[in-house]
């Protein structure tokens, strides 16, 4: 996931790194496309392909990794990294970053616990956050859409997935800030300062969640921690450990992209004022506007892959061991797969995007983020149908993997 790589250089892979590409990366991905869709670059010394077709058929094959062990040794500082340990432990208990047999083991008692049914009883309950927030913005003239409403919900609903109290939103928050600012990697990390902070966030989540896990295995109650205690899959249950590193992966990886999908979708409608009165005329036009939200800001702009062995594709030469990024972002926008890609059109049908993977690492959260995305911009286009933007430019976070706006001001009405 490193993204070490934000500098003015517009020569350089079609600009895919620049400053001008965190803003908004979609010329540059077209240019890519257009000139040489699959790049091998001298500065990343990585693969990029940037056409739908190749990022659809490369997320499937069994011969690319997504193992990351050897990227986060690369994010510790190079001296006495057996400090740091507990970082490359914990994340190694990630499935989204782990192949094979360790994976399908993870994710196999993780669906046991994260079932249909567990997603479908979290609706209400996410109305009711959603409303809440609502009612507290009523009456301001002017908010921040995304720090006090978008960026709110994803940490809300995952606190009363786990089963976890409210006055810790936080604090949770905070730490699924700071991991994912680490698994991103900002421009010019600080490596030593980085890594420090992390083990202390991960020893600090451990005295957290240690003792819930614990007290969930002695008495379970109606919460994901006790259902992911409990799951069993041919006698194989998850560790402590790995319940703990699966509610981090899940607050990191599924908080950060929920809330940037509920504020990217806010700040498109209102360049498309056409589709914003299409969807307060028909609000039931919701679950075909989120997937057009989905396809048209995809919160994670690329899967990263590492190959396993060398093969050949589509007249290249991929080596062992090179990385591949499969932009996510620029397949979205692909016109051999979507007519007009540019345009945000809410009832676009079909919409296959691939916002949220594809294959055997398809997201897990993938209905979670889908209710989320669909109760909390219904919420908010009732409540406030007339909001504007106080400005038309919004400032991304510095990284071109994921995509997050850094705030979103708006006037109410
Ligand atoms: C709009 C919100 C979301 C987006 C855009 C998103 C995106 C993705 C993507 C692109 C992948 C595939 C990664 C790859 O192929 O390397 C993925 C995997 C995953 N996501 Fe999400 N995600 C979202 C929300 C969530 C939520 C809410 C959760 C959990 C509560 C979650 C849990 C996971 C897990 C566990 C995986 C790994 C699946 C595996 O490797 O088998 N995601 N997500």
């Amino acid at each position: 996931m490193t993204d070490t790589l934000s500098i003015d250089d517009t020569q350089d892979s079609f600009g895919l790194f620049t400053a001008a590409a965190v803003h908004d990366p979609y010329p540059f991905y077209q240019r890519a496309r257009e000139t040489e869709p699959i790049h091998w670059s001298e500065r990343a010394q990585a693969w990029y392909f940037t056409r739908y077709r190749d990022v659809f058929v490369l997320q499937t094959r069994p011969d690319l990794s997504v193992d990351r062990v050897e990227t986060l040794y690369s994010y510790l500082p190079t001296t006495d990294t057996d400090r740091f340990s507990n970082i490359i432990e914990h994340y190694t208990r990630w499935l989204l970053y782990r192949d094979g047999a360790y994976h399908d083991r993870l994710k196999a008692l993780f669906m046991k616990a994260m079932t249909p049914r567990a997603i479908e009883a979290m609706r209400p309950k996410i109305q009711m956050r959603v409303e809440t927030l609502l009612d507290s913005l009523e009456g301001q003239d002017q908010f921040d859409a995304y720090l006090d409403f978008a960026a709110r919900i994803p940490v809300q609903v995952m606190i009363d997935l786990l089963g976890l109290p409210m006055s810790d939103e936080a604090m949770l928050r905070h730490w699924s800030d700071r991991c994912s600012n680490f698994l991103f990697q900002p421009v010019n990390p600080d490596r030593e300062k980085l890594a420090d902070e992390q083990r202390q966030i991960l020893d600090a989540q451990q005295d957290y969640f240690i003792p819930i896990i614990r007290e969930r295995r002695a008495r379970p109650r109606a919460d994901m921690i006790s259902a992911m205690v409990q799951a069993d899959v041919d006698g194989e249950k998850l560790t402590d450990m790995e319940v703990l590193a699966t509610c981090n992966m899940m607050a990191t990886a599924g908080g950060g992209t929920s809330r940037s999908a509920i504020a990217m979708a806010l700040w498109r409608l209102q360049q498309f004022p056409d589709q914003l009165a299409k969807l307060k005329a028909n609000p039931k036009l919701i679950n075909l506007a989120a997937e057009e939200f989905l396809r048209y800001e995809a919160p994670t702009q690329r899967s990263i892959r590492t190959a396993c062995e060398s093969f050949d594709y589509e007249g290249h030469h991929i080596e062992e061991g090179q990385i591949l990024h499969l932009m996510l972002g620029s397949a979205n926008r692909d016109p051999e797969q979507f007519p007009d890609p540019d345009r945000l059109d809410l009832a676009r049908n079909p919409n296959r995007h691939v916002t949220l993977g594809h294959g055997v690492h398809y997201c897990l959260g993938a209905s979670l983020a889908r209710m989320e995305l669909r109760v909390a911009l219904d919420g908010f286009i009732r409540r406030f149908p007339d909001y504007r933007l106080v400005s038309d430019e919004i400032v991304f976070m510095d990284r071109t993997a994921s995509r997050r706006p850094t705030s979103l001001p708006v006037f109410a009405r």
